[in-house]
Parts: C-alpha cells; structure tokens; sequence
C-alpha cells in the first residue's frame, strides 16, 4: 500500500523562521498612512492625524483617505451630495434587520445589513485583475454614507423606537447623533464625536485591515472584504476593546477598588482591555487628542447639578486611577480604545455600539486599502511549517 502515496519533493521550500502573528513583519508598502511608533506619530497620506482632528471634520478626512488628496471646495461639495444620498436606509433592509435578534451583537447586525448591500449591488464582472478604483471609490463613499443609518436603525428598535431619518442639512457626525438619539447634539457633542471618527479612520496594516487586503488580494468584491473586516475588528483584542475598555472601568467601579482589583486580575493573567498596543511601545499617538475630547465633556458633565456629576466624577476617578496603576505595575499605557470608550459612554450610547462606531469610520481605511491592495495586487498567501504526525499508511479497513 505504501508505494502508492505520493510523497512530497525532496526539494520543498522550507519555512526557516515563524513569525507568529506577523509580528514585526513587513509585508508589503503602503501610501495610505504611516504608523511611526519611535515618534509617537500616525499621518494619514502625510498629515498628522492631530491636525486633521483639530481642523477638518471626518467628510474631508473621508475624501483625503479614498482620493488620495483633501478635497478642494468643489469636491467637497460633489462628495458631501454623493455621502448624503446614500444617507437613507436601502429599502428592504429595514426588514433583513429586524429578522435578526436583538440578542444578537451589534457587530453581527452591522455585518449582515453590509454583506446584504454587496448582494443587492454585485461589483460588475471584469476579467481578473482588470477593476475601476474610482467605481470602488464610490461604493466606498456610499456605504460611509449609509453605515450611520444602518448602526441607528439597530439601537432604535433595541428600544422599541421608531427610526429617525437623516437629515441633509446636518453634517455627517451631527446627522449621525441626530440619527441615533432623535435630538439635535450640542457643538461639544459634534466635535467630540467627529474627533472620535477622524482618530479610528485609518491605521495601516492592523488586523481588520489586513483581512480586508488578504480578502481583496483574491481579486474578490469591496463589500467582501468590508464583511471580512468587520468580523476581524469584533474581537476583543482588536475595535471590541472600546466596549470592553468601558466594561472594566464600570466593573472595577470606584478608584478605591483599583488595586484590589489589579491584584485580582494581574494573577489571574487578565488582559487589560484599553492597555497595550502591538505597534506602539511608548503609547498610542491617538490617545492625547482623544483625551483631551474626553477632558471637555468630563468638564461638562461634573460642573452640572445632580447625581450625574457624582456619577461621571466617580468614573473620571477609576479612568485616571487604573491608567495610573497599569503604568506602575505593567508599564502599559491606554491604547485609543481607553478613552474613546468612555467618551461614547458620556455621549449616551449603549457599549454594545461602541465598536460598530468604530467600523463607521474604518470603513474609509479599509477601503483605501483595498484599492490600493487591487492596484498592485499579488495573492497573500503565506507559508506554514507543518507539526502534524509524519506520513503514514490509511489503515485498512474502517
Ligand atoms: N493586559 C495585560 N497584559 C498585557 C496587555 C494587556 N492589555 N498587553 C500586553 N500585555 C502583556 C502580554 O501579555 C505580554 O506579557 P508576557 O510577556 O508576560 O506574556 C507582554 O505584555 C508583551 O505583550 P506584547 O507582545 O506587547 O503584546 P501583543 O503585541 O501581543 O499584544 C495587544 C497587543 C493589543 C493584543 C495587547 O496589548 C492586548 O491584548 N491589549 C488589550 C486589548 C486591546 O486593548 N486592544 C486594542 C488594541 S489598539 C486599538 C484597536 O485595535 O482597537
């Protein structure tokens, strides 16, 4: 029986080195944004982040990421006209959504409600590798446009609450906080949000990314790859660490609770979600900014009257207090999912939407990655060093 296996060449490449979890591994170029963790620094096509956060909101952010430049007057104005089109639920997705449970995640929601728009608008057939990155640039603008009223939609009927439909004379954060809450948000509550939007964006080779870049390098659709992200950003490890940065600070409570509870956690071999980065071993670059976009709305919330300034007071004690012990005792500092968290909190939406937010504003890195990934593509497809049983014979019988 032995004689009829084929056994493998002599000559097979072998793997000589295993990087697990790609870990310090370059694995192509791109000109989407630099991650530069000596400097602390992340430039989306050359501008630091910090500026675009403090001068332009997140359409401008959107154009400059899909398009490669920021938009001039007029091409903000074709792009904000195209985004605000695409603003209203697709008809009938309105019942896809409501026939998922609201047991279910708002990441699963999200998920379907974008894999169900592929369907509905298949990318036309081409031969391999032939493709249109300005059609892909799009479709791109357009599921930016829509993703807030899919999210909205979701936390609406969570409440028994009827949709709010968009409203074009609203800018895309504003629409999006009018779309979820059915009020017009304050300027503080714009800014913040539109902060929060402009800092999770883009963030080069990141997981979610490069599944979107492996699933695009097989010559498959944008909405493919969008699905795939959005399963790769719900992990906790990666955008699920907003709503579980969130989680810890309310279950460790109050700032007196932090050591005992570090304690707790450090010997059980806990991962502190919020802390620690892969890339950045000195800090996250995007955490100043969106500290001091917290700082503002923790000012507001403890100088008002009532329970809800002890309330938000006590968790802006535990928020300092657990960064503080987490230096000391780890030497980790808080990833952008630290604040952001809390800063979604404060705006007065539920955790369980705190990464679907995220994929909001991703969806425009993810994106440019994929055209980019089709534009020079080649196939990823990594090597593996095989640790099963050595060859041997099927045994008869069975
Ligand atoms: N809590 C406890 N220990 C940690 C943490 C953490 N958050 N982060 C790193 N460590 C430990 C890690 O266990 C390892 O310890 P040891 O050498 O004893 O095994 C050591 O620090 C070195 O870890 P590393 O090699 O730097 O970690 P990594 O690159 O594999 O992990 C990470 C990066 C983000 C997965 C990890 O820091 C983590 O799990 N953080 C919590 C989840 C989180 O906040 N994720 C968000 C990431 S950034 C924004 C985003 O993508 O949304």
């Amino acid at each position: 029986m032995s004689d009829t296996i084929i056994t493998a060449p002599a000559d097979e490449p072998r793997v000589p080195e295993i990087h697990k979890g790609l870990a310090g591994v370059v694995v192509d170029r791109t000109a989407v944004s630099k991650v530069d963790a000596a400097s602390n620094s992340l430039l989306y096509r050359g501008y630091p982040v910090q500026q675009l956060a403090a001068g332009r909101d997140i359409e401008d952010v959107a154009y400059l990421l899909l398009f490669g430049e920021l938009p001039t007057p007029t091409q903000r104005a074709e792009f904000d006209e195209e985004v605000r089109a695409a603003r209203p639920l697709a008809p009938g997705l309105h019942h896809l959504i409501d026939l998922i449970p609201t047991s279910a995640h708002p990441m699963d929601v999200v998920r379907t409600a974008v894999g169900a728009l592929g369907a509905a608008m298949p990318e036309p057939q081409r031969s391999p590798g032939v493709f249109d990155a300005d059609e892909t640039r799009h479709r791109a603008a357009r599921l930016f446009g829509v993703l807030p009223a899919i999210i909205a939609y979701d936390q609406r009927r969570r409440r028994d609450l009827p949709p709010v439909p968009p409203r074009d004379d609203l800018g895309y954060s504003a629409d999006f906080l009018h779309q979820v809450f059915d009020r017009e948000p304050d300027e503080l509550e714009i800014d913040v949000f539109d902060t929060s939007m402009v800092l999770y964006a883009e963030h080069s080779f990141n997981a979610s990314t490069f599944t979107a870049r492996v699933i695009a390098s097989t010559l498959s659709d944008l909405h493919s790859s969008i699905v795939g992200a959005i399963g790769a950003l719900k992990g906790p490890l990666h955008g699920g660490a907003n709503e579980a940065a969130l989680e810890l600070l309310t279950t460790v409570g109050d700032a007196s609770n932090v050591d005992p509870w570090l304690d707790d956690a450090l010997a059980r071999r806990e991962k502190l979600m919020g802390f620690g980065h892969r890339v950045y071993k000195n800090g996250d670059s995007r955490v100043p900014t969106m500290e001091a976009a917290l700082g503002r709305l923790l000012d507001r919330a403890r100088a008002s009257s009532g329970s809800e300034a002890g309330r938000v007071g006590r968790l802006a004690d535990t928020y300092d207090a657990l960064q503080a012990a987490v230096l000391e005792r780890k030497n980790l500092k808080p990833n952008v999912d630290y604040p952001s968290g809390l800063a979604y909190h404060l705006l007065g939406f539920e955790t369980s939407v705190f990464t679907p937010l995220f994929v909001a504003s991703r969806v425009l890195g993810w994106s440019a990655h994929v055209i980019e990934q089709r534009e020079a593509n080649s196939l990823i497809r990594p090597l593996s060093e095989y640790e099963g049983p050595g060859l041997r014979d099927v045994p008869a019988g069975g």
